[in-house]
């Protein structure tokens, strides 16, 4: 049993403030009859919950972005360290979220968030090939053999293959990075391979979304247009 408040919040209906003019108003029906009192106690499994004789479902389809801090691991727990979880404003936290893909401890930038099992597989399969870039601050300075050497699909120093990426040296020191992979520490050992060792990493786009202008260790939640683009990527 949960409050109808809350209920109507995780489906959607509105913020606090307007969830208690929406009750009051009497447009939400509990099997049939209007209910005014946001703390009664209701069974979503059990009761049928109207909002202008629409269906309330409870849990929302939930898509966020946040900038990611360094010094958080991307894990819904953890026993040790600080997870990304504890960065969800309270208002998200049974909302059953979890992180698309998985950005390094140190790593800052761009993560999404979702409770759709169906996006998250979408945007994590390496089949769609969802493009992401990345900023890196580096040792050494990246040149056209590197440039060419990631065009190819770099060869990792355990051997592995990666799909061919994109390098774009901005300066000494200084690259943009572009996969479309999420393979374990992937940029920094691509980066590592071509002796241009990572010093600092920030995702800055996914697909078609970027930071933008989102402050570091903020959340934001997509728009149903932002929503559509990913999926449809
Ligand atoms: N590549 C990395 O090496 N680390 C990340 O966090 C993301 C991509």
């Amino acid at each position: 049993m949960e409050r109808l408040d809350k209920f109507l919040a995780d489906s959607g209906a509105g913020s606090r403030s307007q969830i208690r003019q929406i009750l009051k108003s009497g447009k939400v029906s509990v099997d049939g009859r209007p209910i005014r009192d946001g703390s009664m106690k209701i069974d979503p499994m059990l009761h049928r919950i109207l909002l202008d004789g629409k269906a309330m479902l409870g849990r929302r389809r939930t898509v966020l972005m946040m900038n990611k801090p360094a010094g958080y691991v991307t894990a819904t727990e953890d026993p040790v360290e600080k997870t990304v979880m504890e960065l969800l404003p309270e208002e998200y936290r049974h909302l059953d979220l979890k992180p698309v893909g998985r950005l390094d401890k140190a790593t800052e930038g761009l993560l999404l968030f979702t409770n759709d099992g169906d996006l998250l597989h979408h945007l994590i399969s390496p089949k769609k090939e969802v493009p992401k870039i990345y900023y890196a601050r580096h040792e050494g300075t990246a040149g056209r053999e590197d440039v060419l050497a990631f065009e190819a699909g770099i060869l990792l120093r355990d051997g592995t293959r990666c799909l061919p990426a994109v390098l774009t040296p901005l300066g000494p020191g200084e690259s943009l990075v572009q996969v479309c992979e999420g393979k374990y520490h992937q940029v920094r050992r691509m980066m590592a391979s071509r002796d241009l060792p990572v010093i600092y990493l920030e995702r800055r786009k996914e697909g078609c979304l970027s930071l933008g202008e989102l402050p570091r260790g903020a959340v934001r939640e997509l728009s149903g247009e932002e929503i559509g683009a990913i999926s449809g990527l």
